[in-house]
């Protein structure tokens, strides 16, 4: 017989082993905007097929682990305004709704630039360019409809993107063609009285040049002496394997932060395909495209555990620098979404993201997160 001791005991175990294995499966997983929420907010880029729904998993990733969004496409102005007297605001938003609905910061993404930019925009019927007056009508209109129909909802704009060149000089898109360097200030006064509230940003990528970095410097000043609104720089982030150098990285962080505005990290994706120049020998067809797309079916090991490794580093930085960043958004969420697949070469295959294409999340991360 068993003594009823032996029995009182066994139960006590049982209910114990029982009450701990359910509070294991209680217990939230820890997540990206936990671990990191109160140093700075942790963002993604979403695409559209994500918010209509035909990527769940990821859309779910998003919801769990990030606590900001941005649309990647769908409110640039080839998308949200295709036509002189057309607005598409559909895709748009959908995204905010879905920001809302989980309380995420939403970041507009972006009223002026020269890429993705609808046809119309500078041009007149004929295809020349437009005057200096029609454009500043024109580009008046498209920011005020734009941040007035998202007024209250959306935390902050990318106001104008890359404009600044390496060397510090205005970029020769149509907008400084027609209007010279005063499109810019015109665009963040625009946008300033269409919506008083909202955050104001200039964002550019190669951010670490330190031609770039005085030229962006100086324009954040030049708008500061004019008493208009800026908020942050954005930082775009996207790296590779071997560039940029942290330390001119970080120079970039503390140039722009000692103007007083904040930095964000807006577009964060590394590389980690070797960077192939487009000189290499391009007659060797075959040779040309096996090293431009070097690991079609997985990220080697020894590859990963360098690209973690980077990652790690440049999530350190920015947390090191915490009192002034108040954003890092990563260009995607797992490595199938980033743009970096398929460019400059059709196939190829980047493994750039902070989730894999498992939506398992990356090492440097995790890590990150135990310590
Ligand atoms: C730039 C833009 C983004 C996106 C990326 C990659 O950085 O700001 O919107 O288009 O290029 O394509």
């Amino acid at each position: 017989m068993i003594p009823f001791k032996t029995i009182i005991a066994s139960a006590v175990s049982i209910v114990l082993l029982t009450a701990c294995a359910s509070q294991a499966t209680q217990q939230p997983e820890s997540t990206l905007k936990e671990a990191f929420g109160e140093k700075f907010l942790i963002g993604a880029a979403v695409s559209q097929r994500q918010i209509n729904g035909h990527d769940s998993a990821a859309l779910a990733l998003v919801a769990k682990h990030f606590n900001s969004i941005v649309a990647e496409n769908c409110m640039k102005s080839a998308i949200i305004h295709p036509e002189e007297d057309r607005y598409n605001f559909a895709p748009g938003d959908s995204l905010v709704a879905f920001g809302e609905q989980h309380g995420m910061a939403v970041i507009g993404h972006c009223l002026i630039w020269h890429s993705q930019l609808s046809h119309w925009f500078c041009k007149d019927k004929e295809g020349r360019p437009v005057t200096p007056e029609v454009l500043k009508q024109r580009m008046k209109e498209h920011i005020t409809t734009v941040v007035s129909h998202y007024k209250g909802r959306i935390k902050g704009w990318d106001v104008v993107n890359e404009a600044i060149l390496e060397d510090g000089s205005y970029r020769n898109t149509p907008f400084y063609e027609i209007l010279g360097e005063e499109f810019i200030p015109l665009a963040f006064q625009y946008a300033h009285e269409a919506d008083p509230d909202v955050e104001l940003y200039y964002n550019d990528y190669g951010m670490n040049v330190a031609g770039r970095r005085d030229g962006v410097v100086k324009l954040v000043k030049q708008l500061q002496e004019r008493g208009l609104r800026i908020d942050a720089v954005g930082m775009q982030g996207h790296m590779g394997m071997d560039y940029p150098e942290l330390q001119e990285f970080e120079e970039s962080i503390q140039a722009f932060s000692s103007t007083g505005v904040k930095v964000m990290i807006t577009e964060w994706d590394m590389s980690a395909l070797p960077t192939v120049s487009f000189t290499a020998n391009v007659s060797d067809t075959v040779g040309f495209r096996k090293a431009m797309n070097p690991y079609p079916e997985a990220l080697p090991d020894s590859v990963s555990q360098v690209w973690n490794g980077r990652m790690k580093d440049f999530f350190r930085l920015f947390l090191k620098h915490a009192d002034v960043i108040t954003r890092v958004t990563a260009w995607g969420v797992t490595d199938a979404d980033s743009w970096k697949n398929d460019f400059p070469m059709r196939g190829r295959k980047e493994y750039p993201l902070f989730f894999d294409r498992d939506y398992q999340m990356k090492p440097f991360l995790k890590e990150l997160m135990n310590e």
